[in-house]
């Protein structure tokens, strides 16, 4: 018997539950710290409510973005506005919605010329490009945030800029990190760098937004979980010391750990055919439905067996999620799971082993709640587009 999910197929559903768990596994391990939702991860509303009803703020990263915290009722003040490239016309467009937070000279100068024309001083943050790397790797470029080679350049910036008001200091250099000591480290060096900068620029920061970092076992056997407990006993000094020192909010951006294990994907196979003795699922809604599986496929078949690094968040590894066919068939079949488009890169699985399917039958993708829905070519070929629900915990399907 079909549950009610399976009927909506093809479709995500977002469980509540797990939703509301993942944000108070944060908020209990981490209790010296504040936490943002990046929505870029996952902009469904109801996911944006449900996470923002856990006392989560918004980290922006579009106007779009900014403009939808507000009507999720998050306040301005707690929506933080962080990206690279945006115009006078973007911040206009959300002034006095959210703290804006630069991420260039240039985007300074943008900010002192519109706070000048309206005479006010306004509170911003900055974005900088640290002098030290999380984790192994080496300091390279970045587009990202103001980098500290430079700081005469910052100095000088800021007192060109009479109507900007720092407030605070945001970093963000890795995501989907596993490793609790790694990012204890880096989050240590955020914190010596606001320091500095406090000392060296006359500033005095509000709050230190760390960023992401904490990742997801997406692997049960080969990923290890974040030990959040021991990430909250190894930051204790750092803590404290700024209680004594900065008396700064420390705030901490997640998306992925939210999200991505309350999220399925679920699709429908609509035919089956055999070539030369293989056996194909046809599914409707594959890469333009969820882009995943496609591009680790083709990361698989470019790289002809070599290990690849991960290119958040279009590509994680090759074992991101699980697949299951949502029947009690007993007998297995080894089979090539691909979508409906005019493409053979739209392949979902190959040559794996699952239950017996037949048409009708529905696809279940695991970890599937975060970079999915937004990051797929939906409008590829014209096709109708999977849906999205929040299963809540009285048992509904939120749409919208
Ligand atoms: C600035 C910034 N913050 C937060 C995130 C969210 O990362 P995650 O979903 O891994 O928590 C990203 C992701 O790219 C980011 O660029």
């Amino acid at each position: 018997m079909h549950t009610p999910a399976e009927d909506k197929a093809p479709c995500y559903l977002y469980e509540e539950a797990s939703i509301r768990s993942a944000c108070q596994e944060l908020k209990k391990n981490l209790p010296g710290f504040s936490f943002l939702y990046s929505i870029k991860t996952n902009p469904f509303e109801p996911v944006v409510r449900t996470v923002c009803e856990e006392g989560f703020g918004a980290d922006a990263a579009s106007v779009r973005e900014v403009l939808e915290s507000r009507a999720c009722g998050i306040p301005a003040e707690r929506i933080f506005f962080s990206a690279p490239g945006r115009t006078a016309k973007d911040f206009r467009s959300v002034w006095g919605q959210c703290l804006i937070v630069a991420d260039s000279l240039h985007e300074l100068d943008l900010l002192q010329e519109i706070a000048a024309g309206r005479q006010v001083t306004v509170e911003v943050g900055i974005r900088v490009h640290p002098l030290f790397v999380m984790g192994e790797g080496s300091r390279s470029p970045s587009k990202f945030g103001i980098d500290l080679e430079d700081l005469p350049a910052l100095k000088q910036k800021l007192l060109a800029c009479p109507n900007l008001k720092v407030v605070g200091m945001h970093v963000h250099l890795k995501s989907q990190v596993l490793d609790t000591d790694v990012i204890a480290q880096y989050y240590k060096d955020v914190f010596q760098t606001a320091q500095m900068l406090e000392e060296e620029c006359g500033l005095h920061f509000r709050f230190l937004n760390f960023g992401s970092g904490i990742g997801v076992t997406y692997d049960a056997l080969r990923d290890h979980p974040v030990d959040l407990e021991r990430l909250q006993a190894l930051t204790k000094e750092m803590q404290e010391l700024n209680a004594k020192t900065l008396k700064a909010e420390l705030i901490i951006e997640s998306g992925r750990f939210v999200i991505c294990k309350a999220g399925r994907y679920l699709t429908r196979i609509v035919d089956k055919k055999v070539s030369q003795g293989k056996t194909y699922l046809i599914v409707t809604n594959g890469m333009n439905g969820f882009l995943r599986p496609a591009l680790a496929s083709l990361v698989a078949k470019v790289s002809k067996g070599q290990p690849v690094g991960a290119m958040e968040p279009l590509y994680t590894g090759s074992s991101e999620f699980e697949l299951h066919v949502l029947n009690d068939n007993p007998r297995q079949e080894t089979v090539t799971v691909v979508g409906n488009l005019c493409t053979a890169m739209d392949v979902i699985a190959s040559d794996v082993t699952l239950n017996a399917a037949e048409i009708g039958d529905v696809i279940e993708i695991t970890n599937a709640g975060s970079y999915a829905y937004s990051l797929s070519v939906l409008t590829f070929s014209s096709q109708p587009l999977p849906g999205q629900y929040l299963h809540t915990t009285d048992d509904q399907y939120l749409a919208e």
